[in-house]
């Protein structure tokens, strides 16, 4: 790559609450760009997978000590799937794209997401992902603690009531068999959790740019975006 074109690369970070929409927006921004997508949110997901597996969380018990000390067993990687056009998480080499998205982890993830040994892990693989730019990075913690530098943050909203009903609607569109009521009592708890933990809470930072997608498509928040990377590149 010449060096014009890597002073073009920036560090797009989308942060906002559950179900906004983030990766969507972040994908097809990343696909237009040609740059690198990751969804931090997956790799806390796959933390917390391995912890349902290995019995470290349940309902009512979280061995968190035991989970700190078994993180160097951990190794969560992404790779591309060309049909599906984004990168699947893996987690020691086993695709768990799939199974990191059902209630169940989505239920447990934001206490998994409160240890600050899981944070600092994950937060030092994202910067090594980030470090040529060039890279579009959802989650909750992007613009204020993984890149504080970056050249463009946004910072995602919309009703608790859209969050649900589309969250919902993903789910049963996988043939999860659930209640609307569960989706929306899942994203208001998490957004509590997430804005509220001690360590890397989400909230706004104080320079990324806040977009409410209730009312917008897919494609105007692309096009709103898109053009926001263009000044900042020009
Ligand atoms: O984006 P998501 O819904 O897949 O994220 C799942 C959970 O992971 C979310 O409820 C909080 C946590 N998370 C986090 O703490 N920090 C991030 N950068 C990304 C996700």
């Amino acid at each position: 790559m010449g060096e014009e074109e890597d002073k073009q690369n920036i560090v797009i970070a989308i942060d906002g609450f559950s179900s906004t929409g983030k990766s969507t927006i972040a994908k097809q921004l990343a696909k237009q760009l040609n740059y690198i997508y990751v969804d931090t949110g997956a790799m806390y997901r796959a933390v917390t997978y391995f912890a349902l597996e290995n019995h470290l969380i349940g309902e009512g018990f979280f061995h968190s000590e035991q989970l700190i000390e078994k993180l160097d067993g951990i190794n969560i990687t992404f790779r591309f799937n060309e049909a599906l056009g984004f990168a699947e998480v893996y987690l020691n080499g086993k695709n768990i794209e799939k199974a990191i998205r059902t209630l169940k982890v989505s239920s447990y993830v934001s206490l998994v997401s409160t240890i600050s040994e899981v944070r600092q892990k994950l937060v030092e693989q994202q910067q090594l992902m980030g470090k040529d730019k060039g890279i579009v990075m959802d989650g909750r913690d992007i613009g204020t603690v993984v890149f504080p530098e970056a050249e463009l943050k946004i910072f995602m909203r919309a009703s608790a009531e859209t969050r649900a009903q589309r969250r919902y609607k993903e789910l049963l569109e996988r043939g999860h068999n659930l209640s609307y009521n569960d989706v929306l009592e899942n994203v208001t708890t998490r957004d509590q959790i997430d804005s509220t933990r001690e360590d890397s809470p989400l909230v706004k930072a104080d320079d990324a740019i806040e977009i409410d997608n209730s009312d917008l498509t897919i494609e105007e928040q692309i096009k709103t975006i898109l053009e926001m990377v263009y000044d900042q590149r020009s």
